[in-house]
Formats: C-alpha cells, structure tokens, sequence
C-alpha cells in the first residue's frame, strides 16, 4: 500500500538493528520516505544520547525503556517509541504516558512464526532430530537415544490463546492431540474447534507437552516455578517461546536434574539480553545458568529466533513504518492493537 509522503522527512532511530532489520527497513521505506538511522547497540540511560534530532525511536524485546531513558527521549523531542514486536514489557507505559509519548508496537506480525516454531521445538526433542542429524554425518546408523513417542493421542496444554497460542492450538490440534487451553479470557471459536478451557491447574496436572504463549506482566512472571511444577505430569515437556521470565530457571534446572521435566525447549530466557543476537562464539561466557541448561542432553536452546521468517519480517518492517505514519499525521492508530498509549 502507498502512504502519502510526509512534507517533512521525520527520522527514526532504530537501536539493536541487526543487518536483516535494516535490509527488510529500508525496502518498505521506500514508500514512506524516512530518514532512517541505525544504531546496533542497545537502547539505554546511555545511548539514548546517541539519538539527535529524532522525531521517532524503534526498539526491539531487549531495549530498556524504563522511565530514565523514556524522560531523556521527552527531553530529546522525541514523540514515538515505536516497537517492531508483540511484546511490550520492556516499556514503562507509565512514565510513556506521564512525559506524553505515543508507544505503539506490531501485534501480530506472523502468529505462525511463532506457533510453528514451538511446534519444531516439540518435534525436534521428542524425535531427537539434531542428534541424528549428526550421528548419520558420523556414518553412526545407530538407533540407540533416539527413542521418541506418538505425538497423536497426548494432551497440549496451551497457556495464552491470543494470537500465537491459537495458531498453536490449531497445529497441535491437526497432529490429533487433545488440546487444554487456559487465559484470563476463554475463546469460543477455539471450543467450537475442540479446545477445551480448563484451570490452570489442570493444564499443570494433565498435560504431557505445556506451551507459553501469554505475555510477561506482574500476574504471569514465574508461573512455571517449583510449585506449579510439582503438580505437573513426570516426564512433561515444557516448550516457551514467549518471555524467558515466565519461568523461574532455577527451579526448571532443579527439576531437569530430578527427571520430573524431561525436555524443556527454550526460545527465550530471563537473562538473554546479555547474550541473544550475538556472536559469542570466542568469548568466555559468564553465565552459569545458561551454560548448565544448554549441558542438559534434553534442553534445546535457541535464540529468540521463533519470530524469524521472510513473512514476519516484511510485516513488522510495513506495520511499524505504517503506524508511525498514522501516528505522525493523525495521533491515533486504526489498529487498537498496536497502540498501547
Ligand atoms: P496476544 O496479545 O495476541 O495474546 C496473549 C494472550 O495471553 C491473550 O489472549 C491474553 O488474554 C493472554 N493472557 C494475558 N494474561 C494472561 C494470564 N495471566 N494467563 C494466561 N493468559 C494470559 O499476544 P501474542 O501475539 O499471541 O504473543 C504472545 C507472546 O509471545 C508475547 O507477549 C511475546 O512475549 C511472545 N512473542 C515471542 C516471540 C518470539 O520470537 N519468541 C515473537 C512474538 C511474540
């Protein structure tokens, strides 16, 4: 879709730009014609001050916009934290709104993205795929670990069935497992297809596969921890591909080491902000926990990639220069969605 020019060229600053960010920016500027800046460091109490005569910021998962950083952008002019994500809990909305500034993010840019890859997740530690992938390159033919079991029959508890969590459903749902779904609001549509709304109690106490799919906030930090864990099934798999501290990773090691969770998939991680979308192939990794998880034969780690498609991108590349237009020429967005203040 064409936008009309603005007379001005309004400038953006991005921060933690990787070069797909920019390659996949600047062909969808083309038909909105922004001054487009590109900073690959983190945004912080730091390098806000990198920014200069910016009418707009785009930050992703790992920028900090707390309330210092929010109070140096007011001061700096800047009228827009735009977000090229779903999630938002890296933004004080709070001190957004006390220093007048327009947050807006992309809702849901691809949901399959998401959904599928918790679905390779699941498919790659059940049937060991990555081992055999190496073994056979080793010229081992050998069966023996790779031992999986039927995903058809078992029951998928889904935890937050909004965008990504329903296309989820529907993916486990088409290789015959029974589905349990729970979230603060229940969806119809999803009963009529054969989810079933349960508490989340049950989800813990029947499901052999748990999904992540809510968002990060006060009620949802830590709900997978030892006593929600205790009531799970022995041998479940725990997949999240949402935000790292809905888990208490401690408690998760505790349990790996006791064999109460036998797989656990993580695209996300408490503490990835440290270490996520960089090379630290070279360098001493100092994090303990990271390296004790990735030590376990039944945890796959990947780095917050589940969003990487061709699709996803192009839609976060047009959602996010489509709001920033709306917002710069009429202060509001048709999206509800994406506008958080
Ligand atoms: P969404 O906003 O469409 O859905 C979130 C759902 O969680 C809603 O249905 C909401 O009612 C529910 N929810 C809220 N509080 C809850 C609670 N206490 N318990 C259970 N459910 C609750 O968001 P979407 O697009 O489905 O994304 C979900 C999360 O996935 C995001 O918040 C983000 O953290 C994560 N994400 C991860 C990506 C990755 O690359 N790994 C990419 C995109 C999103």
């Amino acid at each position: 879709m064409k936008y009309p020019l603005l007379p001005l060229k309004p400038k953006v600053a991005f921060f933690s730009t990787q070069v797909y960010d920019s390659v996949f920016f600047e062909k969808y500027n083309a038909d909105f014609g922004y001054e487009l800046d590109f900073f690959d460091i983190q945004l912080n109490e730091q390098t806000v001050k990198l920014i200069s005569n910016a009418e707009v910021v785009c930050v992703f998962v790992n920028d900090v916009v707390n309330e210092s950083v929010i109070r140096q952008l007011a001061e700096k002019k800047v009228q827009i934290i735009a977000l090229r994500c779903a999630g938002f809990n890296n933004v004080d909305l709070e001190a957004a709104k006390k220093y007048n500034l327009k947050v807006c993010r992309v809702p849901a840019y691809s949901p399959q993205a998401v959904a599928e890859h918790a679905m390779a997740m699941i498919l790659t530690l059940n049937r060991k795929t990555h081992k055999a992938y190496n073994r056979v390159r080793e010229q081992n033919f050998s069966l023996n670990g790779l031992l999986g079991f039927d995903l058809y029959g078992k029951t998928v508890g889904v935890i937050g069935t909004g965008n990504i969590g329903k296309a989820f459903a529907k993916i486990v749902n088409g290789f015959g497992c029974k589905v349990l779904a729970f979230d603060i609001v229940t969806d119809s549509e999803m009963e009529k297809a054969g989810v079933t709304f349960v508490s989340l109690e049950t989800i813990f106490k029947e499901s052999d596969i748990i999904s992540l799919h809510c968002p990060l906030n006060e009620k949802t930090k830590y709900l997978i921890n030892k006593d929600t864990i205790s009531m799970m099934k022995n041998n479940v798999m725990l997949i999240n591909t949402s935000r790292g501290a809905l888990i208490e990773t401690s408690d998760v090691i505790h349990a790996l080491k006791k064999g109460k969770i036998a797989y656990l998939g993580i695209d996300v991680y408490e503490q990835e902000e440290k270490l996520f979308f960089k090379d630290h192939s070279e360098d001493i990794i100092q994090d303990d926990v990271i390296q004790r998880l990735m030590s376990f034969p039944n945890v796959l780690v990947t780095a917050h990639q589940a969003f990487f498609t061709n699709e996803a991108l192009s839609q976060i590349a047009l959602v996010t220069l489509g709001n920033i237009q709306e917002l710069l020429h009429d202060n509001i967005l048709t999206n509800k969605q994406a506008l958080l203040i």
